[in-house]
């Protein structure tokens, strides 16, 4: 099956196919899964778009809560997503698909759907406004958006040079080279990942014609996370579809003698358990349509 960057990060770069980390990972996108859907106050016989459904995440998770009069439309730009999920739906006649961009709706009807779900899709659209348009039109009045986006500048702005919030004397020259792949790319041109807050979410929103806007925002600074772990399988690891993994910005830009001493050292502080920190910033953002 053809597949894009979009479909190979969900599927095997979001954690290096190691399973640990797909453990971790799938705890928390349960989390995040579950506070899209409680938000947007589901009824048994809604219609729910997810917009950017990739494999499927929120929108199958919508069509467990619906009862058989219900119906969920799969819509991204991925074709290769759309395709996961429709194998996966397989002959459920509650789900239809729609290769669509999210400023860009125009296959679903105006006042069509009852609820609007989208996870971690606005943060790599260009024209945010755009979509914030589209959820608006294609809902019914008395419909509910619920969205959940990760808000990256925060990162940028609070920490931009460190890698896994390790500070470590040894290879902090080392670690400082690797993250600014990260920030350099980050700040490069006007980046759909970066030019936006929880504010703009609001504010689009409202623009848009929203009422009762509720914006839910939590941000982590430095906070103690999970143990590096297995350093080898981290470094299969891309920290977001467009990114390089971690093993590919090292390769980019240390030595082999620079590798070798990061290797070195990696794998002693992994051995002794050493946590990452973690630095985050979230947005649930819920509203309805009058
Ligand atoms: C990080 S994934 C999130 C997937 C899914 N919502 C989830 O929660 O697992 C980002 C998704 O956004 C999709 N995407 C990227 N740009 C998009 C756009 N302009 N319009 C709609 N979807 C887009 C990608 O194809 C990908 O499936």
């Amino acid at each position: 099956m053809a597949t894009d960057e979009w479909t190979r990060w969900l599927l095997t770069r979001r954690d290096g196919g190691n399973a640990e980390l797909r453990a971790q990972h799938a705890t928390e996108l349960d989390v995040f899964r579950d506070e899209v859907l409680d938000r947007a106050l589901l009824g048994p016989a809604d219609t729910v778009l997810d917009v950017g459904c990739g494999t499927g995440l929120i929108a199958f998770g919508a069509l467990e809560r619906l009862g058989p009069g219900g119906h969920v439309i799969f819509s991204d730009v991925s074709e290769a997503g759309l395709e996961v999920c429709r194998a996966r739906a397989g002959d459920d006649r509650r789900c239809s698909f729609v290769h669509a961009p999210a400023e860009d709706l125009a296959a679903v009807p105006d006042s069509s759907v009852d609820v609007v779900t989208t996870r971690s899709v606005l943060i790599y659209c260009d024209r945010k406004a755009d979509a914030f348009r589209e959820f608006f039109r294609v809902l019914r009045p008395g419909g509910r958006l619920s969205i959940f986006e990760p808000i990256n500048r925060f990162l940028l702005e609070h920490a931009a040079d460190s890698l896994f919030g390790l500070r470590d004397a040894e290879v902090g020259d080392l670690l400082a080279k690797v993250v600014a792949v990260y920030r350099d790319g980050a700040r490069r041109g006007e980046n759909p990942m970066t030019d936006f807050d929880e504010r703009d979410l609001l504010r689009w929103a409202a623009e848009a014609g929203f009422d009762g806007i509720e914006v839910d925002y939590r941000a982590q600074l430095d906070v103690p996370a999970e143990p590096i772990g297995d350093w080898a399988a981290r470094k299969d690891v891309a920290p977001n579809p467009l990114a390089p993994t971690y093993g590919e910005a090292i390769d980019m830009v240390l030595t082999q003698e620079e590798r070798v001493r990061l290797d070195t050292r990696m794998t002693a502080l992994a051995e002794t358990g050493t946590p990452t920190r973690r630095t985050l910033a979230t947005a649930y953002l819920r509203a309805l349509h009058p």
